[in-house]
């Protein structure tokens, strides 16, 4: 069987623990020949890196696995890159929420003026790391999953048009499909979804029971609305996930038709999430103060012990399977089905052919084939055409340095609204983001 070569970008992420576990745990169904982190920050990546060569020498030791902030040795030789950076790193997350906050709006990671100030920063991120990877790995598929996806998919798509082998990908959409699987009590595999939106702004059509070809959806909507919704791993989950998630409840009173995104509670509700988030403690000081710390902690108990032993934890996350599924699903071209973000061309057939959109696929190693949706209603269609106008007017912006197109993509995001608000949360974001945007005229 053929042994693989995965770069991970962003080795200092904290997610990237769960990564190394599940490559660890997933070592016969997908093996690996080499495994390399890469990061621009040495010291964030360092304990992780040595983390990983206690674990491997002890649970993979074929493996051949390395950490470096070289790109040439990182790409050379690569089947697949997996990308997760954090532009600006939590710190710039802390940012992008507590300035909108400061001024009444959403202040979130990828949704509203948060999210585009994050985006315009991944977008000379990504695509100067797609110009090193192509360099060293030309033949490599690029998986990202670097937020905010949406905008990165359109920047992408447009500075790399030809490339077949570079995919959008948001854990999320699962996650929600994982959740309805605890709240049915069947097996999350078992599920047959149908999905259409943007990143991180969409919602799920039909439940199918893939043995059966029942809609379960009706009986969600009935589950829902007597027990709430919960994720599936609600135990290892912060309290404000928690809310995310039990806010479906609110969404599917109102909007019955469709089981919701727990994003769209923030375009649908954006009065009631505001006056719930404090401008102070967002959730970047939540993963501060918690993931970040955890993480590092685990990284310097094992270093300091020299050996896991039996902490080794087999459980590896949802987040880490879900990205090495899809890398399987492409290497044995199995045409297994996932939600990915592609270019519409008519599989939401009322939505204009380049926006770049969230549905089922089916993945094999030609790339992904998008199943076609349909037209969807008119509500739907009016909000996302709203938003795909707004990432689309920021991207124009980010490629011509043009602040008009920067006041017109925020005047338009549902989050904002109103062009004086625009005006004034877009240069505190420019203030903020010195170094990191390109300059806007
Ligand atoms: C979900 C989203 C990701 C996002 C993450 C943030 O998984 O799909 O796009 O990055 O949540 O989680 P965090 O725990 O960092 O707030
Ligand atoms: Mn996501």
């Amino acid at each position: 069987m053929k042994k693989y070569n995965v770069c991970i970008v962003g080795g200092g992420s904290t997610y990237t623990l769960g990564f190394l576990k599940s490559f660890a745990r997933l070592q016969e169904e997908f093996p690996l020949a080499k495994l390399v982190l890469f990061d621009i920050d040495e010291k964030r990546q360092e304990p992780i890196g040595k983390y990983g060569d206690i674990m491997f020498a002890e649970r993979y030791p074929e493996l051949d696995f390395s950490y470096t902030t070289d790109p040439e040795k990182a790409y050379t030789g690569m089947d697949f890159v997996f990308m997760q950076m954090r532009s600006g790193g939590l710190k710039m997350r802390q940012a992008d929420e507590h300035i909108p906050l400061s001024m009444g709006m959403i202040g979130q990671e990828t949704c509203g003026p948060g999210g585009m100030a994050y985006g315009m920063r991944s977008c000379v991120d990504m695509i100067k790391a797609v110009h090193e990877i192509r360099k060293y790995a030309p033949e490599a598929w690029i998986l990202n999953y670097s937020n905010p996806a949406a905008i990165v998919a359109e920047a992408l798509r447009r500075e790399f048009p030809d490339d077949t082998r570079l995919l959008n990908i948001c854990d999320q959409p699962e996650n929600v499909v994982r959740s309805t699987s605890r709240l049915l009590g069947c097996d999350w595999e078992n599920l047959d979804p149908v999905y259409f939106g943007l990143n991180h702004y969409g919602w799920f059509t039909h439940i199918y029971d893939k043995t059966t070809g029942e809609d379960l959806l009706p009986k969600v909507r009935q589950i829902v609305k007597e027990k709430g919704f919960l994720p599936q791993d609600a135990e290892q989950r912060d309290q404000s996930w928690l809310d995310t998630y039990g806010f479906v409840q609110t969404m599917l009173e109102d909007f019955p038709d469709y089981l919701p995104n727990t994003y769209d509670g923030y375009y649908l509700y954006p009065e009631y999430k505001v006056s719930h988030l404090n401008p102070e403690f967002t959730r970047a000081d939540e993963v501060m103060a918690g993931r970040e710390k955890r993480v590092f902690k685990e990284c310097d108990e094992i270093i300091a012990a020299g050996k896991l032993g039996d902490k080794f934890d087999h459980i590896s996350d949802a987040h880490a399977e879900m990205m090495i599924k899809v890398a399987e699903a492409i290497a044995f071209n199995t045409n297994g089905r996932f939600i990915l973000i592609v270019e519409n061309k008519g599989a939401i057939c009322n939505m204009q052919d380049d926006a770049m959109v969230e549905v089922v696929c089916e993945l094999g190693i030609n790339g992904p084939r998008p199943m076609r949706v349909g037209p969807i209603p008119q509500f739907y269609l009016g909000l996302l055409v709203q938003q795909v106008s707004s990432e689309k007017l920021l991207v124009d912006a980010f490629f011509e340095g043009s602040y008009q197109k920067a006041l017109m993509a925020f005047t338009l995001n549902r989050l904002v609204n109103d062009a004086k608000k625009a005006r004034k949360v877009l240069d505190a974001l420019i203030e903020a983001n010195k170094g990191y945007w390109p300059e806007l005229k």
